[in-house]
């Protein structure tokens, strides 16, 4: 297996900044990847610190078993499993979303268009269906469906249409380069800068993966690990999940009525927001794939 395909952790003074109030306490690394932010954590707790690490890629398993340290675990598991953690136990999770570097860089993955390989997109290839297996099987309504919900593409129908359409002349597309040129022949506009498939791709992986339901299970689970004044930090990269994360907060940082009962007293605002952050210029310079990131901070409110 190869291992060089780096990651370049993005805002990670800042999420670790905001991330660590107390040096004793227990926290939560949801997408552990390459350890960037893990590390930085690790530096600034205690020996009564804890930190519990999540992530779905083997390989991001296999790096985090390098890291020899007591304070330290990781699980192999998707991060909505951070609700089995006890109650209000947790100072602190975070949550660095999508997918790392090595993961869009290794062509075995299938995650890239760039690269020629099998058109697989599972963050952990030990379970579920991989797209190629999905677009084997699926209707024409639901793939488009998929690529417009998720991929936010105009053209979802025609792409769709086209994908049936070879399956039923030459057999399933099974890798990344096919189903590249099969949108390619399908998206009528071109955006400057962007490859056609961009979107296509960006869809599927959502998908395949389930991210954005995920993404919902693990806000939930937050608010019952979270202990009071724990903070929740989540960089996402595309509208989609930012989306999700700032509705989330909004919906949880304000005292809720119920209208059919005035006079009952209101349910008690769960989180406050603290702030939101993107990453400087220079940062953006160096590591282009930082330039979509958005960082969402809150605080867990005792209620
Ligand atoms: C952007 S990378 C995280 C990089 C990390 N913060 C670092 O500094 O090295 C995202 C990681 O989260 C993992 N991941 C994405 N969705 C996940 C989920 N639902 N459950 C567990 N891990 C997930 C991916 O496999 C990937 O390794």
């Amino acid at each position: 297996m190869q291992t060089s395909w780096q990651h370049t952790t993005v805002l990670l003074g800042e999420a670790v900044d905001a991330l660590v109030t107390d040096p004793d306490a227990t926290y939560v690394d949801a997408t552990f990847g390459r350890g960037g932010h893990a590390r930085l954590i690790l530096s600034k707790l205690s020996t009564r610190g804890r930190l519990v690490a999540f992530d779905k890629d083997l390989d991001a398993v296999a790096e985090a078993a390098t890291i020899t340290d007591f304070r330290f675990s990781i699980r192999h598991e998707g991060f909505r499993h951070l609700g089995e953690l006890p109650p209000g136990s947790v100072a602190g999770v975070m949550l660095d979303l999508g997918v790392s570097s090595p993961q869009i860089d290794n062509p075995e993955r299938g995650f890239s268009f760039r690269f020629d390989g099998p058109l697989d997109m599972r963050m952990d290839i030990t379970r579920g269906e991989s797209v190629a297996e999905w677009l084997a099987t699926a209707e024409v309504q639901q793939i488009a469906e998929v690529i417009r919900d998720y991929g936010e593409e105009r053209f979802a129908l025609p792409v769709a249409k086209a994908i049936v359409a070879r399956r039923q002349e030459r057999g399933p597309v099974s890798t990344t380069t096919e189903l590249a040129e099969l949108v390619a022949g399908a998206v009528k506009t071109r955006e400057p800068g962007q490859n056609p498939a961009t979107r296509t791709f960006q869809a599927l992986r959502i998908f395949i993966n389930a991210e954005l339901e995920e993404l919902q299970q693990a806000l939930e689970a937050c608010l019952v690990v979270l202990r009071p004044g724990g903070r929740l930090v989540v960089i996402s990269f595309h509208s989609l999940e930012d989306r999700i994360v700032k509705q989330f907060i909004a919906k949880h940082s304000r005292d809720e009525f119920d209208r059919r009962a005035p006079f009952a007293a209101p349910k008690i605002m769960a989180l406050k927001a603290l702030d939101r952050i993107r990453p400087s210029q220079a940062e953006v310079a160096g590591n282009p794939r930082a330039r979509s990131a958005i960082m969402r901070i809150a605080e867990r409110v005792a209620s």
